[in-house]
């Protein structure tokens, strides 16, 4: 700390071209060279915890079927009958072991293979081969780590854990952090913004509007008597366009000591599992994981949040200025019933569509969204660039720290550059600007 003394500001600079989160031609593009070509979060192993169940869910704009077959594998089909392409499931979850298309009735085993086909016999005078030509279309790569499943539609994709490099380990403390295990609870919270993704992933690793944009949150926990600052936290560039952000002042997890609902047994308990995973984890790995609060990115789709309790988001971008969100609650398997109705009130009433915390975030989202068509029709130098200058000078081996630094999210787009290949060449249309991003320190 101290006074930063900075002679030549001009070196500080990094924006970002606004046209990189309104323009469908980038949304286009980002469709084709990253949600086709990289790992994208399914869902968790313990959403299909038994053979035949199912959900559906849109990744990439691919419809998809993630279940667990007969057998007990996992697997992910695309939801798109073989015969005419029609959506094969229109369940959102359930149990099953076929799957029968309306429109013909085809149907199919949960592990992909031709059950019946109305008609069948003048079908295989076709020949040979012919039912097993009809099977499910797979997903070509799906792999798991520490019960997050993860599925790529690039055949030639490196190994899941390659891909997620530093992140991987913060999976695993996530995962550790109860000795029974973890698992997501029944129900999904879904929602529509208005706004590009990519705001998305910049507002998590934005400590720097925790304050002012969750004023109302901020002042019921300071009448409660909790100490808020924005000092202690950290944003982690981890590298292939993964990032942390670390909240260490909050004494612990947030909510769970904000929540007035959380009395003594509650303490007794958090003290307990705490000496626990001490004993368990070491000292370090315990630390970080029940004395810390973070935001996990990892690339392109899911954060993982461990703020009061533990919640998955899934970002799934539906055009330039829209995306899906779906969430879900990380439990430890075999918690009493009381501690478990604490912990889905606590979730819901922070980080929930309607908490204290998501509706001012969403509301941040998509002003930006709006403000930033302030600026479309303007051509001049300069004017098109959303400013992202601050704490330049201490941006060393990817770590940033401080809530008012921004190399987390500079590590997302110097990667969001890479993994889109501007430099070979994305025309963005008519005399826009070419460059996404400006500045002495964009590289
Ligand atoms: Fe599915 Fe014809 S499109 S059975
Ligand atoms: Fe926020």
């Amino acid at each position: 700390p101290g006074r930063l003394v900075v002679e030549d500001w001009d070196a500080l600079t990094f924006r970002v071209n606004r046209v990189a989160y309104r323009s469908e031609e980038v949304f286009q593009a980002e469709r084709d060279r990253i949600w086709a070509r990289t790992w994208l979060y399914l869902g968790h192993e313990t959403e299909v915890a038994t053979p035949n169940d199912f959900k559906t869910r849109t990744l990439g704009g691919r419809p998809l079927i993630f279940c667990r077959d007969a057998d007990g594998d996992i697997q992910a089909w695309l939801n798109s009958c073989p015969h005419r392409g029609t959506i094969l499931c229109r369940e959102r979850e359930g149990s099953t072991k076929l799957f029968q298309c309306f429109y013909h009735a085809w149907t199919f085993r949960n592990s992909g293979d031709v059950a019946a086909i109305p008609g069948k016999d003048a079908y295989e005078a076709a020949g040979e081969g012919f039912l097993d030509s009809m099977r499910l279309r797979a997903v070509p790569r799906l792999e798991s780590h520490e019960g997050f499943v993860f599925v790529s539609f690039d055949p030639d994709v490196p190994p899941l854990l390659e891909y997620l490099g530093d992140a991987a380990d913060y999976m695993t403390m996530i995962s550790q952090q109860h000795e029974a295990g973890m698992e997501v609870l029944p129900g999904t919270q879904m929602y529509g913004v208005r706004g590009n993704w990519k705001l998305g992933v910049e507002n998590a690793m934005d400590g720097y509007h925790f304050s002012p944009t969750h004023n109302t949150f901020v002042g019921y926990l300071r009448e409660t008597g909790f100490a808020v600052t924005d000092d202690d936290q950290y944003a982690y560039n981890l590298g292939n366009g993964h990032s942390l952000l670390v909240l260490t002042g909050h004494g612990g997890r947030i909510s769970m000591l904000w929540e007035p609902r959380f009395g003594e047994d509650e303490k007794v308990r958090t003290e307990a599992h705490r000496a626990e995973m001490d004993r368990r984890l070491g000292p370090e790995r315990a630390r970080y994981v029940a004395d810390e609060s973070h935001i996990l990115f990892v690339w392109p789709n899911l954060l993982l949040f461990d703020l009061e309790g533990l919640s998955i988001r899934q970002l799934e971008p539906v055009a330039a200025d829209r995306t899906d969100v779906r969430a879900w609650q990380l439990a430890p398997r075999g918690e009493d019933a009381d501690t478990r109705a604490l912990r889905m009130k606590t979730m819901v009433s922070f980080v929930g569509p309607g908490g204290l915390a998501t509706p001012d975030d969403i509301e941040a989202y998509e002003a930006v969204q709006r403000g930033i068509e302030a600026t479309a029709a303007d051509t001049r130098p300069g004017m098109d660039y959303s400013d992202m200058s601050r704490g330049m000078v201490d941006e060393v081996k990817g770590v940033q720290g401080r809530s008012i630094d921004e190399g987390a999210m500079r590590g997302f787009w110097r990667h969001w550059v890479d993994a889109l290949g501007v430099e070979d060449g994305l025309a963005v249309s008519g005399d826009r600007p070419e460059r996404f991003l400006e500045g002495r320190n964009v590289r």
